[in-house]
């Protein structure tokens, strides 16, 4: 597909799109969501073979159906409004604008946004996207493989190799897992969509630091910890960056910043 000629008419529309996203996201409460989608969109690079990322394919009812998209096709529909005012503006773009306004919106940072993402119709094979359910146990499991095959990261010697599999595959880092992680200061679990249940935080609309001040609170009654959630608690290379992120909103809000962008780039060289 076309790589989109990013001149001033671009750029007019995706001012116009992200004010319609605004006032969507904001009259339907639909940011975690949206942000849920982005992340989803992106959350399948591969940058050994640099493939799947932010490039629209969500869309397609293939990948749409994969169990980790659950749920998801709700925004793949809003976005969907929205595309048909500014059909110019990619699926791709509009997906991380999405993300980057979901942020905001809730009482997040600013994200930098650079347009110009490729649509694409290939689908990755399920299965990219972390298994919530693999927590700190995968420890051992890590130690094994490690003293067989030589890591280029010396932290990966400790921890969950769940966590770090997927996201080290996507180039990004362990300061990016656990910022990014901060997400989930937004949303729910929905017990139809992934089998858990529940916010993470008391505010699930308000995008602060209280994600990670819960986490080391440990279990509270009516809040949710996925096991790759309390993985950062118990991870020694995690857990430096939840304990300055739960004391610290400023220095969360800048390293999430920072991640969230290079999330929403994967892949992608602006021209
Ligand atoms: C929701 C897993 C990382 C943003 C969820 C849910 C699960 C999950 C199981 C519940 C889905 C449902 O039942 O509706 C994970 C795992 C991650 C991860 C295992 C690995 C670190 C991220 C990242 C972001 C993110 C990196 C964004 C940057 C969200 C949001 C929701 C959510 C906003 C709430 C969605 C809603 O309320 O509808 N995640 N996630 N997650 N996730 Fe994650």
């Amino acid at each position: 597909m076309a790589i989109p000629v990013v001149d001033t008419d671009y750029l007019k529309e995706i001012d116009k799109a992200r004010r319609d996203l605004r006032s969507l996201i904001s009259n339907r409460n639909c940011a975690p969501i949206m942000l849920r989608l982005a992340w989803h969109d992106a959350g399948t690079y591969c940058a050994k073979t640099n493939t799947g990322g932010p490039n629209g394919s969500i869309r397609n009812e293939e990948e749409c159906a994969h169990g980790a998209n659950n749920g998801l096709k709700k925004a793949v529909d809003w976005c969907e409004e929205v595309k048909s005012k500014h059909p110019k503006i990619t699926y791709a773009d509009l997906y991380q604008l999405a993300g980057v306004v979901a942020v905001e919106v809730t009482g997040g940072p600013n994200i930098d946004f650079v347009p110009g993402r490729k649509d694409s119709n290939v689908c990755p094979k399920e299965g990219r996207l972390p298994d919530a359910s693999k927590g700190i146990e995968e420890v051992a499991v890590s130690i094994i493989v490690c003293c067989v095959f030589t890591v280029d990261n010396v932290s990966a010697l400790s921890g969950p190799p769940h966590l770090r599999d997927i996201f080290y595959r996507m180039g990004l880092t362990d300061k990016d897992i656990v910022a990014l992680s901060g997400a989930h200061t937004l949303g729910r679990a929905h017990s139809d969509r992934s089998g858990f249940d529940g916010p993470w935080t008391q505010e699930p609309l308000k995008f602060d630091n209280s994600y990670f001040v819960e986490l080391l609170k440990g279990e509270s009654e009516g809040l949710l910890q996925l096991p790759t959630d309390k993985a950062l608690v118990e991870d020694p290379a995690f857990r430096p960056f939840v304990d300055l992120y739960a004391k610290d909103e400023d220095a969360f809000f800048r390293d999430y910043a920072a991640s969230h962008k290079k999330l929403s780039e994967l892949g992608f060289t602006p021209g």
